[in-house]
């Protein structure tokens, strides 16, 4: 069966980003002038999905407006005749189905997955993790999908990290079965340096089977008295094999203020309206900043 279910958790309070998500939900911060969770959906309907299903929490409204149509706004915009700006609203809810679930209490990643199980049905199913950022030609989650189609197994996207930053991940070991394919045969959610099986970290994106959810059933809470993905799918692995893919993709971790930044400034450089003079903004300011004795 084709991979046509994506879900994408955003029931998460984005306390790293306060006060900018006091009143509104980290997903609608804008990298340039689209919000995040728009980039992720975007990368999961070019990779052939047809459904997205939310597991959203209170305060999240704005995300189910996003991608409804806006009447009001469209009127406006036909009255005004500005046409390129009607297609880009219009085109938002036309991207794919979106079914939205509550997580009614936050008891972690793992939780939220098994809170989408009475919309995912009995099928495999891609996750999107919508902090991680990702650019890439085939996308992300396709990468993951090609090589699920050949095992039909479940298919974790990875990469490597710094040896300093394993815990702030859950991290994988296994062996290489093919070019930069792995079998997995641990995975250990943000283990201590010392403990962890290797540098290849869970990068956000995955394809499980539907096999998950009576693991995720059976996972007591972990980490931080959380019920974490990563140990429902260790568990999954005594029953079912389970791939890892190391991904070819930029990714950029947006839930943190550095990477934000870095993604902000990325993007911009990659649109065609914006980059020369952007460009010769940034230029001009490290220049200056050298000059008054930056560290570069
Ligand atoms: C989650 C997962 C972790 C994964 C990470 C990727 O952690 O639990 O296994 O490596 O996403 O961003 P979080 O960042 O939500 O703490």
């Amino acid at each position: 069966m084709t991979v046509r279910k994506a879900v994408i958790p955003v029931a998460g309070l984005g306390t790293r980003f306060l006060p900018a998500t006091k009143a509104q939900p980290k997903e609608m911060l804008p990298l340039v002038d689209k919000p995040v969770i728009q980039y992720i959906v975007e990368e999961a309907v070019a990779a052939g999905i047809k459904q997205i299903i939310f597991v959203t929490g209170r305060h999240k409204r704005a995300i189910e407006d996003h991608f409804d149509r806006n009447l009001e706004l469209e009127r406006n915009l036909e009255e005004k005749g500005k046409e390129e700006l009607l297609k880009i609203v219009r085109e938002i809810p036309d991207m794919a189905d979106f079914i939205y679930i509550r997580q009614k209490e936050p008891l972690g990643l793992g939780h939220a997955i098994l809170t989408a199980e009475p919309a995912v049905g009995n099928e495999p199913f891609a996750v999107l993790l919508g902090d991680d950022v990702m650019v890439s030609e085939p996308p992300a989650i396709r990468q993951l999908i090609e090589v699920y189609n050949r095992f039909r197994c479940s298919v974790i996207g990875l990469q490597r990290v710094p040896e300093e930053e394993v815990e702030k991940y859950g991290i994988v070991g296994g062996k290489e079965v093919d070019e930069e394919v792995l079998k997995l045969d641990e995975l250990v959610e943000k283990p201590r340096r010392e403990e962890a099986p290797s540098n290849l970290a869970i990068a956000g994106r995955y394809v499980l089977t539907p096999g998950i959810f009576d693991a995720l059933r059976k996972t007591p809470p972990g980490r931080g008295g959380e019920i974490q993905l990563t140990d429902a799918i260790q568990l999954l692995n005594s029953r079912e094999a389970i791939y890892g893919r190391i991904l070819k993709v930029s990714r950029y971790d947006t839930g943190d203020k550095l990477g934000f930044l870095q993604a902000t400034v990325d993007f911009a450089l990659m649109r065609e309206d914006l980059r020369e003079p952007f460009l010769k903004f940034l230029k001009k300011r490290v220049k200056k900043e050298m000059k008054d004795g930056g560290d570069g």
